[in-house]
């Protein structure tokens, strides 16, 4: 298959994605701050992982430019760099508060991981990405970048700017896949923090709704905003043909 940097993926969908990837061939980069469960998620995988594929786990903070250094050094020296999964991700400031009471350091915290760090990495990765036959970048966006909900708005405008700067990307980059998908509730720690207490066990897991997304980057669905739900239903997926 190829080679992917997936960021956020000791738990939750990034997780899941790197896990779906690993047992379709794919090679891998994972990244998370927290390095015992980084190498946790890593010792699970690691079965999983193809005959003469890899997998290498990073410890590190997306919002650090010499953590993102690191992570394309690492797809470099595995031969390149196909796909970049822009997963991990802050809620920013919680329990959710309103906007005019929110505290601006969490604010410019949230963007900091949630917007200005996606695209480092792709600026960072994209010399690497031009040499792959189909480069990919993958945004992993919300509903609350679209929808008002209360106390979402610090998350919710990340967000949005992270569609938006998919958006223009693609234009701007007719070589370069760039997908924003929207995965939809899943039962994961971010969920359980935005609804702290509340029971969340009827939201699916990520590895229930993972390989429709993975589905999506071996067909190369065009550039764009999706979300997962719609995608379960494209017969494009169905015909899709494999990523190289
Ligand atoms: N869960 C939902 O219902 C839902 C809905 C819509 C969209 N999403 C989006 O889906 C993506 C995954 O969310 P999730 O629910 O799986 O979250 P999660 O369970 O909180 O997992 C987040 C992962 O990202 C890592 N991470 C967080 N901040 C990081 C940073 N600054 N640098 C590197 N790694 C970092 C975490 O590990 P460390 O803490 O060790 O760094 C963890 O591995 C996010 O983009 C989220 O916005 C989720």
């Amino acid at each position: 298959m190829g080679n992917a940097v997936v960021t956020g993926a000791s738990r939750g969908l990034g997780r899941a994605i790197a896990q779906e990837l690993a047992e379709r061939g794919w090679t891998l980069v994972v990244d998370a701050r927290h390095g015992d469960a980084l190498a946790e998620a890593e010792r699970a995988i690691l079965p999983l992982v193809a005959p003469g594929a890899s997998l290498v786990a990073v410890a590190g903070d997306v919002a650090d430019a010499d953590h993102r250094r690191a992570l394309v050094a690492a797809a470099h020296a595995l031969g390149g760099l196909d796909l970049l999964v822009n997963n991990a991700s802050t809620l920013g400031a919680t329990p959710l508060p309103s906007l005019v009471t929110y505290p601006l350091d969490e604010l410019e915290r949230a963007l900091r991981v949630n917007v200005v760090a996606p695209l480092a990495l792709v600026q960072e990765a994209m010399a690497l990405l031009r040499r792959s036959a189909r480069p990919a970048v993958l945004n992993i966006t919300s509903d609350a970048s679209v929808e008002a909900y209360e106390g979402w708005g610090g998350y919710g405008l990340s967000k949005a700017a992270l569609d938006h700067l998919s958006a223009v990307m693609a234009v701007e980059e007719p070589s370069l896949l760039v997908w924003a998908v929207d995965p939809g509730d899943l039962r994961t720690q971010m969920h359980q923090d935005a609804f702290p207490g509340e029971d969340i066990s009827d939201r699916p897991l990520p590895e229930e709704v993972v390989s429709d997304l993975v589905r999506l980057v071996e067909a190369g669905m065009p550039s764009g905003r999706y979300r997962l739900s719609d995608l379960r239903s494209a017969p494009e997926l169905a015909l899709g043909t494999p990523h190289p």
